[in-house]
């Protein structure tokens, strides 16, 4: 690439096929700025890259039009708040998500009324930690854990737990079995719920399948999560999923058939039906 002005790189990448907001946050990162400061970039379109920058730009831009994601390329992305380092070590954490986060915070207010503290968490497959920190952020006073089955998932999340100063108890393992004879006031999980032959799956090449597809109906996890919940939660604890956008129905028979109470679903931001919950109200 030639040494240009800031105005034609963008209108350059534009004709790739970059979308513009992509190639300006592609450039910032190029350029060593913040990459969400596109008021400069728009102050200064006169400017000229260095051979440096440029060489930079061009090697980001082809990563991002291979389908790689913006989250991946800068390293980080934000989440409920907080700067969340990432790589291709986890999934991108997702805005969906948040509402889960929200659900959790919510319902951790209530349960604190009448328990005393602290209130035990946990978040089952943390990935990025993304869930486990955003709780633990909001609720200082909360004991939070976080596991996965992936080491390299929670490497990333204790690398962003040190960075973000929070105390998580990390453990490795499968769903429940990373918890042996642990109990908690709330459990919350964002598992894998696609289906294997979901086309959707065609632009998620870049993300661990291991983080995105469960079994031949997309429900295996959340049945054992459902399943597991009854002898890690205290009385009248809470376990509280994500799901897909067509499972609300079949998640909420997998609570109620399992025996919970209180099984209702809340929306995500756009309205779609994105997490389903329920309380465990028999002694142990
Ligand atoms: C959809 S990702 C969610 C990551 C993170 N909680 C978030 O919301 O961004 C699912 C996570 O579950 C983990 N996972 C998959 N199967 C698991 C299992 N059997 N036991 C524990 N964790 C598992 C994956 O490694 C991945 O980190």
């Amino acid at each position: 690439m030639n040494t240009l002005a800031i105005r034609h790189v963008l209108l350059d990448a534009q004709r790739t096929g970059l979308e513009r907001l992509d190639a300006q946050m592609l450039l910032l990162l190029a350029l060593g700025r913040n990459p969400n400061d596109r008021a400069w970039l728009l102050a200064h379109d006169d400017s000229l890259l260095t051979p440096d920058q440029a060489t930079r730009y061009a090697q980001t831009c082809e990563r991002r039009l291979r389908g790689e994601p913006l989250a991946y390329i800068a390293g980080h992305k934000e989440f409920f708040g907080l700067d969340l380092q990432v790589d291709a070590r986890v999934l991108v954490p997702r805005p969906d998500t948040e509402t889960l986060v929200q659900w959790a915070l919510d319902t951790l207010e209530v349960t604190a009324a009448g328990t005393s503290r602290p209130l035990r968490v946990l978040d089952l497959g943390t990935g990025s930690g993304a869930i486990a920190l955003a709780i633990q952020r909001s609720q200082p006073a909360t004991d939070t854990w976080a596991t996965d089955a992936s080491a390299d998932a929670l490497a990333v999340a204790r690398t962003n737990a040190m960075a973000l100063g929070l105390p998580i108890t990390f453990r490795e393992g499968r769903w429940w079995n990373a918890v042996p004879g642990e109990r908690f006031h709330l459990a919350v999980s964002n598992p894998p719920y696609i289906e294997p032959d979901d086309p959707h799956l065609q632009r998620l090449t870049h993300e661990p399948p291991s983080a995105l597809v469960a079994g031949p109906d997309g429900l295996t996890d959340l049945r054992d999560l459902v399943l597991g919940a009854p002898s890690h939660l205290h009385p009248e604890g809470w376990l509280l999923v994500e799901h897909g956008h067509d499972q609300a129905g079949r998640v909420r028979a997998l609570f109620r058939q399992a025996g919970f109470a209180n099984v209702s679903t809340r929306n995500d931001i756009a309205g779609i039906e994105r997490c389903t919950g329920g309380q465990w109200l028999e002694k142990p």
